[in-house]
């Protein structure tokens, strides 16, 4: 049957058909035009052989099921009519294999998400490998539009409204374990044997033995099991999203798709699911999601960064930590998870042993909430090797340093890793706020000497800023791009500068935030403000898990690019010699006691009237004075990096703002969002800003030279 490129169909002597896909020349299978032709074909065969017995699907690819539809052909959808036509073809497909008269089994190891999940649940039974690469889910609302071949159907069927409906709006997945829990397998296969299991479950299905049902508690047959339980769960549901549904419309449609499908039945619902689904995909919250889909791929391709590659990729295999601080603990860990050998260094055993003790509890709480397998867990830590000599650091291919923050020390210790250690080895610096090429000048080995700049805390933060130093050669930045894909980062390389570019157009950002304080305007006001146009944190909020001494620190070494004095290095100093260094101390901009924020400080002493623009119309929506004095000195500093050559398309100032402090995705970034409100427009009202509170509004060269950078150039997709 090699009729077939994207599949392998078998049917054995037992009657029992497989379909395995496998997408050619691509690494995972995606649900795209050509494969699903190949499986209507399929199907149409099997459904004419009378002597089938039973229908598995599967994946021939080891990296997994199938990862989704094929996010291009979604963004290549032009018309609603197209978008319901392509709905209703998976949706038909799809309900073809349930309404097969023969068992049906999805086998599933990997990666099982959006249309891959939508086709297992299409079928009768899920067998599913227990290790730790499984993962099931519908990420859909997470680009801005909702499943749409049966899934807001199928879904609440087989695990309940309660575990469906957060499922579907977060975009979150289970593993095997939560998997069997919910009820959404109904076997867990063994990593080793995967195969032989589900020869034996379909054998069983063979001989009339069915599966357990899965038996869901009183309290849950109550709630998803009765229509006045449903209308409970539907209303907390809809009362959960009230907040983000205006910025992000899928999460009412998916609720609309759930909610008709479960009153009027699947067939209703399914017609909901396509409505819904053509409508959102075409509102700018989905467009700018799948720009920011498609920008982080292309940010994870090294092709991106380098275009000249002479030498061959220096192979990293051993990663040598220098500082077990919270930075250090924080990266050996995440290198240690990932599969590389550590070396985690620090002045003495007790200060290692001190990282240690962060890594294990770490690494606990990762078994704990089900994201590390205990084996894996162990594998991780006995991978990390801690020590206060030079001698283990010699083995390493890449030095991370991760020291105190002072170019004297950092000096010395490159010095001396650049006397010791053999001359391929890479050398780079976690540094948030010093020059790599100083650090680089005391090598020999300049070509090898970049930074890594990684976020706080290491492992939740997605973004890894690559610094690209004087001397640093295309093939250190190749192998440094593929380490942090290898972390499960996304890498951004970009150029020396003060604050490379998250922070540099962060903290003019904070800046306005702390001006306002002083200034005498309620905290919790600014931080509300910020969190209304999209923030998923207020600026003194996110100043506070920080660390105020952080902020200090980083407000000291970032001068307001010399236009303006700011009152910020003092106040946050002064809030330091009170005590208030943030959330860790329990006092920073708020109080907080057990982890949870309590009144903001005291207004500033100094506290008067806020100089506050009037509120304004950008595009149809209103801003306040105080959105307009935070969000415009970001997209002011976001132009200006830009213009200075940090990186070299607006995309990527996009992508490390949403993924490095979380800037409202639904908006695309700063400088997506600029194009949207208009350059010429934003460059007047700055000027209007800079008469009203300073120089330091004066607009950046991006909004003046308006050659640069056209729109057209904003997106690698053309959005
Ligand atoms: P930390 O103070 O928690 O840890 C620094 C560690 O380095 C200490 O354990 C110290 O004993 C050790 N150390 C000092 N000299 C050493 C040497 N010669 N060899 C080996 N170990 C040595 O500092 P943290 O916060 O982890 O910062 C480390 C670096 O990461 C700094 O460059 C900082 O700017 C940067 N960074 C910090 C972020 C943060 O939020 N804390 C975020 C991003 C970067």
């Amino acid at each position: 049957m090699s009729e077939y490129e994207h599949l392998h169909v078998d049917r054995d002597d037992r009657g029992v058909w497989t379909i395995s896909f496998d997408l050619a020349d691509r690494p995972v299978n995606v649900f795209n035009e050509a494969l699903l032709l190949e499986l209507t074909r399929a199907l149409d065969q099997l459904e004419q052989d009378d002597s089938t017995k039973a229908l598995v699907v599967r994946s021939a690819k080891e990296q997994g099921f199938v990862v989704g539809a094929d996010v291009q052909q979604i963004q290549n959808l032009k018309t609603t009519e197209e978008a319901e036509f392509g709905s209703k073809a998976g949706q038909d497909l799809f309900q073809r294999i349930a309404d097969l008269k023969i068992p049906s089994v999805a086998a599933i190891h990997g990666n099982c998400l959006g249309g891959g999940l939508e086709i297992a649940l299409a079928c009768q039974y899920r067998i599913v490998r227990d290790d730790a690469s499984t993962k099931l889910g519908l990420p859909e609302t997470q680009l801005g539009v909702i499943p749409g071949w049966g899934g807001t159907q199928r879904l609440p069927r087989q695990i309940g409204l309660q575990k469906a409906a957060p499922m579907i709006l977060t975009g979150s997945t289970m593993n095997a374990a939560k998997a069997k829990q919910a009820g959404l397998t109904d076997a867990i296969a063994s990593t080793d044997a995967f195969d032989r299991d589900i020869t034996a479950f379909v054998d069983r299905l063979l001989a009339g033995k069915t599966p357990d049902k899965h038996s869901p508690k009183l309290r849950d047959r109550l709630l998803d099991g009765t229509s006045i339980g449903r209308v409970f769960v539907m209303k907390m549901a809809r009362k959960q999203i009230a907040k983000q549904a205006e910025h992000y419309p899928a999460l009412t449609a998916a609720l609309n798709a759930i909610e008709t499908g479960l009153k009027q039945g699947m067939a209703t619902g399914l017609a909901k699911e396509r409505v819904e689904f053509s409508r959102v995909l075409f509102t700018p919250t989905c467009r700018n999601l799948l720009g920011l889909f498609f920008q982080r791929e292309k940010a994870r391709s090294a092709q991106t960064w380098v275009t000249s590659m002479s030498e061959q990729r220096p192979v990293v295999q051993t990663i040598a930590v220098l500082g077990a601080g919270t930075m250090g603990a924080g990266i050996a860990q995440l290198a240690a998870t990932s599969g590389f050998q550590v070396i985690l260094k620090d002045i003495d055993e007790a200060t290692v042993q001190k990282g240690m003790q962060q890594i294990t509890s770490l690494t606990e709480k990762g078994v704990k909430k089900g994201a590390l397998k205990r084996q894996d867990a162990d594998k991780a830590l006995a991978a990390i090797t801690p020590t206060s000599e030079m001698e283990p650091v010699t083995k390493a291919d890449l030095v991370i340093e991760a020291i105190v923050e002072r170019m004297d020390v950092k000096q010395k210790v490159f010095r001396e890793l650049d006397e010791q250690l053999p001359a391929h080895v890479l050398l780079v610096s976690n540094t948030s706020s010093l020059s790599i090429s100083e650090m680089a000048s005391v090598t020999e080995r300049g070509d090898r000497v970049a930074g890594l700049h990684f976020f706080n805390p290491v492992h939740k933060l997605p973004l890894v800023e690559v610094v690209r130093a004087t001397d640093t050669s295309d093939a250190t930045i190749d192998a440094l791009v593929n380490v942090v894909k290898t972390l499960g980062k996304t890498p951004l390389v970009v150029a020396e500068g003060p604050g490379f570019l998250v922070n540099r157009i962060l903290f003019p950002y904070f800046d306005e935030a702390v001006r306002l304080v002083v200034e005498g305007h309620p905290i919790a006001e600014i931080d509300r403000e910020a969190k209304r146009f999209g923030m998923p944190m207020g600026p003194l909020e996110l100043m506070d898990t920080v660390g105020i001494d952080v902020g200090a620190d980083v407000a000291s070494h970032l001068p307001m690019e010399g236009v303006e004095d700011s009152p910020t290095p003092k106040h946050l100093a002064e809030m330091v010699a009170q005590g208030r260094r943030g959330q860790k101390t329990g006092k920073g901009f708020y109080d907080y006691k057990a982890g949870k924020r309590g009144e903001p400080m005291a207004a500033s002493a100094s506290g008067g009237t806020p100089t506050l623009p009037d509120p304004i119309d950008f595009d149809g929506e209103m801003l306040s004075g105080v959105q307009q004095r935070l969000i415009l000195s970001l997209i002011n500093a976001a132009g200006q990096c830009l213009h200075d050559g940090i990186v070299q398309e607006p995309w990527m100032v996009d992508l490390g703002m949403v993924l490095g402090t979380g800037f409202a995705p639904f908006r695309g970034g700063p400088l997506r969002l600029a194009e949207t409100w208009g350059r010429d427009r934003l460059g007047k009202r700055l000027i209007e800003l800079s008469d009203l509170c300073g120089p330091r509004f004066q607009p950046s060269s991006y909004f003046t030279e308006s050659d640069t950078h056209t729109p057209a150039s904003h997106n690698p997709v053309g959005l």
